[in-house]
């Protein structure tokens, strides 16, 4: 069916009428960002800008080439418009004044360019998140005013660059998912009010790191591992794609948990993603999508950020998993579980002596 179809646009023309019309643009732009984006991921080696650049960004983490240019794509984009106060990104130290030139908005726009990019040389997915606040004045922002809790998000999405190109998106109004047509050129609504399967067997984390997890995950975790036999009384699968993007849109597709939780591999970091352009976007979509995420000990979406690039530990998706895990904390944290116990050390483990 070529006609009748709703486009993003008609979409987000729908959806920010009143309060948040001027957002609606904005959108607009950061799809064409991301439709540049697009193009330029699925040329793959064919692009001329694989590789790394000679740079680390804030993270400390090799800057590669096609990061470079994502970001340049959402800047150049979203700079003219209007509706922006300012930008931030993983990928810039500092926010990004809107050129002198440009009318001023009352709108800040937060994003990570390129999400999971080193899975791009190896044709894994990868994506862009991003997330929107509104401030309550135009004119140029300060850095302190980008740094707001999750829960004042007005709007959040990402695009995932894979088989297909997808933009899930939300302002409030639930999660929707929309498809590049690749013919048209348009973002089509392909994945209305999209809902997290509440009940899942399947969990993702990077277990290398199970050495450095606290009690309560290493529980959490050993139980999945146990399968029938343990108390979950169910046998669960294992993901990990190491793409935050590529796997928070297998949750909201079929359910699952997606942890990246505390751990003391490096206790000068509270997690390894960022809470303004990774954890809280994607903790918005995935609660209008009917699931949970948390820190283990905080609602995401509640935490206070201190700093525009500060991490965060990640627990999200269907929710009785979330609420399983979280429960887990407070039992830990109150003294009331009872002790981790490695399958490996109990009673008819090989290495017990
Ligand atoms: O923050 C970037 C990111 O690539 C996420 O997309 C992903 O979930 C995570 O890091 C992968 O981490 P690791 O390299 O520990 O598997």
């Amino acid at each position: 069916m070529l006609f009748g179809r709703t486009t993003l646009s008609k979409f987000v023309i729908e959806h920010t009428r009143g309060q948040h019309s001027e957002m609606g643009a904005l959108l607009i732009d950061v799809a064409a960002a991301v439709k540049t984006i697009s193009a330029q991921v699925g040329k793959g080696a064919l692009s001329g800008v694989s590789g790394a650049l000679d740079v680390t960004n804030i993270q400390g983490e090799v800057q590669k080439k096609i990061d470079v240019l994502a970001n340049e794509a959402l800047l150049r984009h979203c700079e003219w418009g209007g509706q922006l106060a300012g930008m931030a990104s993983e990928e810039m130290d500092t926010p990004y004044q809107i050129p002198e030139q440009f009318p001023r908005g009352r709108y800040l726009l937060i994003f990570d360019p390129l999400d999971g990019s080193s899975n791009s040389d190896v044709n894994v997915s990868v994506g862009t998140i991003f997330s929107i606040f509104s401030r309550f004045t135009a004119g140029d922002a300060e850095d302190a005013d980008f740094l707001r809790p999750g829960t004042e998000q007005v709007a959040a999405g990402y695009a995932i660059y894979g088989p297909c190109t997808m933009l899930v998106l939300t302002v409030g109004t639930g999660t929707h998912g929309f498809t590049l047509d690749r013919e048209s050129g348009n973002f089509i609504l392909t994945h209305p009010d999209i809902r997290v399967p509440t009940e899942t067997r399947e969990f993702a984390i990077n277990s290398s790191n199970e050495r450095f997890w606290e009690p309560p995950v290493q529980r959490y975790v050993s139980e999945c591992k146990a399968g029938k036999s343990g108390v979950r009384g169910a046998d669960f699968n294992m993901r990990w794609i190491a793409s935050m993007v590529a796997e928070v849109h297998r949750i909201l597709m079929r359910g699952g948990i997606f942890m990246y939780p505390k751990d003391n591999k490096d206790p000068a970091k509270p997690g390894r993603l960022r809470l303004m352009y990774e954890a809280n976007p994607m903790a918005m979509l995935i609660e209008q999508a009917g699931g949970a995420a948390s820190t283990g000990r905080q609602r995401i979406l509640d935490v206070a950020p201190e700093e525009l690039h500060q991490r965060v530990p990640v627990i999200l998706g269907s929710r009785e998993e979330v609420e399983r895990l979280v429960r887990y904390h407070q039992e830990y944290d109150t003294g009331a579980d009872r002790p981790f116990v490695s399958p490996l050390f109990s009673e008819r483990s090989l290495f017990r002596d």
